[in-house]
């Protein structure tokens, strides 16, 4: 399997890294108009391959995604400190659809893997663009969103992060919410969990919710926790281990959201989106979800009025 990684800035990179130590594909290519630093990372990170295993990583234009398994879009303008998802919206669309569109170029048969932000209204730019089947076009959603908050739980708990199962659902964004009516650490409720306080808990979530802003504003930006949720996602796709994992979708009457591209559990496979699973929420967490694709229907609709897309 080739992954290619469109984008060679830091999360690009740190993808890339990531992907060479877990040792899974065959091939790793990344793909940046600066072509200097792709080459520096390139060669940074492929001086250590004779430790890390069968994984060749290389640079490559255009040309080279004719023969790759999935391809993952990073690139776009990154957040500032200060600036929401939201405010990325109208620079990164213009980027986003010539990357795509030369992807299809030279391959119409991979999956795209769309990250960057504002990552659900980049992935519905993507899946308009590319023409292609809904399966194989799908966005981080808040699947690191989701890694961010078992991780503060599991600490939160003191007990394994990886037992613990809850969802962020909804935009990767300011409004995502957090899914506590069915959360559990390996089946058992939060409240029968010693140490459970609801407050607590709330506050975790809410901290889950904006801690990106934080590491934004201390360090320039994320890299580390979303390679680690993105190399997640390639492993599972590649292993074929139909996990099921919050991603940016394309939603038709999730509890009436229509249309748009927004982040619920979906069973990936090495094809793709198999299945979107719809949750038994509560009526808060319906309302919270709602609302949060109504900020991504809205962002939609702007860029549809816009011209910026179709
Ligand atoms: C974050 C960026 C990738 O949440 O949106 O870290």
């Amino acid at each position: 399997m080739k992954i290619c990684i469109i984008g060679a800035g830091r999360l690009g990179s740190t993808l890339a890294y990531t992907l060479i130590l877990k040792d899974i594909v065959r091939e790793v290519v990344m793909i940046d108009s600066r072509e200097n630093l792709a080459k520096g990372e390139m060669l940074d990170i492929s001086h250590g391959t004779s430790l890390s295993g069968y994984t060749r990583v290389k640079t490559g234009d255009y040309n080279s995604v004719k023969d790759a398994g999935i391809i993952v879009i990073t690139a776009g303008i990154p957040r500032n400190p200060g600036e929401s998802r939201l405010d990325l919206n109208k620079k990164n669309v213009q980027i986003l659809k010539d990357i795509v569109k030369d992807i299809v170029k030279y391959n119409k048969n991979c999956i795209l893997f769309v990250v960057s932000n504002p990552v659900d209204i980049m992935t519905y730019v993507a899946y308009k663009t590319s023409g292609f089947e809904r399966k194989r076009v799908f966005g981080m959603g808040t699947m690191l969103d989701t890694t961010r908050l078992r991780s503060a739980i599991g600490s939160y708990f003191d007990l394994n992060p990886q037992d613990v199962d809850i969802m962020f659902l909804g935009e990767h964004g300011d409004s995502m919410t957090p899914i506590f009516s069915l959360a559990s650490i390996n089946s058992i409720p939060f409240k029968d969990i010693p140490g459970y306080n609801k407050e607590k808990l709330e506050e975790i979530a809410e901290h889950s919710r904006t801690c990106a802003a934080e590491v934004i504003s201390l360090k320039g930006g994320t890299v580390f926790a979303p390679a680690i949720a993105m190399a997640e996602i390639i492993e599972s796709m590649v292993k074929d281990k139909r996990q099921i994992m919050p991603l940016s979708v394309y939603l038709e009457d999730y509890y009436g959201i229509n249309g748009i591209y927004t982040g619920v559990p979906a069973i990936l496979s090495k094809d793709g989106i198999e299945k979107i699973i719809k949750l038994p929420l509560n009526e808060k967490e319906i309302e919270g979800l709602r609302k949060s694709a109504g900020v991504i229907q809205n962002a939609v609709n702007d860029l549809k009025e816009e011209g910026f897309i179709e």
